[in-house]
């Protein structure tokens, strides 16, 4: 394990009874669990639209949708979480009891989720979009992502991602911390200024609602 992770870990121990109050503090929202889920589904979501929202479209700081999210992405990131490969107070704890049987089910449940709808276009800064148009350009992240970054397989959906977690989960792969299932995002963002980061998880948030306005 390298040292940042094993650090990572160790706190994420220590933040198990944070987890729990978190989840105490959540646990109205459990109740609102989307009826577009099947019941058995919306049961087994119930553990975690807590944080990650009614439906999978979450109202948590640094917490990210789930909506729209494809099974296998979801999978290996459980999977990373559980092995202490992805370390998280919150998804740590979470994933460390899960079996094989509940990684499958988890992340097949994701799948069904729709994404949330786009944001209002009003809330996108255009000098901010601009940039963050070209910065996704130069280093062509959707040639992974996908031209929607709607992602497919084991890449992520980034459009309409939370903002502050894309920005907090870009410095992560930047800096390190967040070793991806590949090599591919530390690889990438090698390229690109801490600086930058910012301007390019608001052009992803928002990328649905300015499309959508320009289409
Ligand atoms: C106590 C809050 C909390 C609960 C409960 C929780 N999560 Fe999470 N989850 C998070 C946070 C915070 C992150 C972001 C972790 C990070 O930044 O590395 C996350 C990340 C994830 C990711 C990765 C998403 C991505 O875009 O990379 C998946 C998949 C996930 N959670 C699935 C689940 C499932 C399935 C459950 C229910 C069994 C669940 N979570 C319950 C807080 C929670
Ligand atoms: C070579 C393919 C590739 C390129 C190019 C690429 N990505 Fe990724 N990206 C991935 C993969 C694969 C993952 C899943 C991480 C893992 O392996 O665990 C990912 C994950 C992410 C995540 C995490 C999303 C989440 O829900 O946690 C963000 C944010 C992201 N990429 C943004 C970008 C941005 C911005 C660019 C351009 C600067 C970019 N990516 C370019 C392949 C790529």
């Amino acid at each position: 394990m390298r040292p940042a992770v094993a650090a990572t870990a160790a706190r994420a121990a220590t933040h198990a009874l944070v987890v729990a109050a978190m989840l105490a503090a959540a646990g109205a929202a459990t109740a609102q669990v989307s009826a577009a889920l099947a019941p058995v589904g919306a049961e087994r979501f119930a553990t975690c639209a807590p944080c990650h929202g009614a439906g999978g479209v979450s109202t948590m700081a640094e917490t990210p949708s789930l909506a729209g999210q494809h099974s296998f992405y979801a999978i290996t990131q459980l999977f990373l979480f559980r092995a202490g490969r992805r370390a998280n107070p919150a998804m740590s704890a979470m994933a460390k009891g899960m079996s094989d049987a509940d990684l499958r089910t988890y992340s097949d449940l994701i799948a069904t989720l729709p994404a949330a709808p786009p944001a209002a276009p009003a809330l996108a800064d255009p000098a901010r979009m601009t940039r963050g148009a070209a910065l996704a350009q130069r280093h062509r992240c959707n040639s992974c992502h996908g031209d929607d970054y709607a992602g497919e397989k084991q890449v992520p959906r980034l459009a309409g991602q939370r903002e502050d977690y894309l920005a907090r989960t870009l410095a992560e792969f930047k800096a390190g911390t967040r070793i991806g299932y590949t090599a591919a995002m530390n690889e990438t963002l090698a390229a690109v200024d801490a600086q930058e980061l910012p301007d390019l998880a608001h052009y992803l948030a928002h990328y649905l609602a300015h499309v959508g306005a320009k289409r």
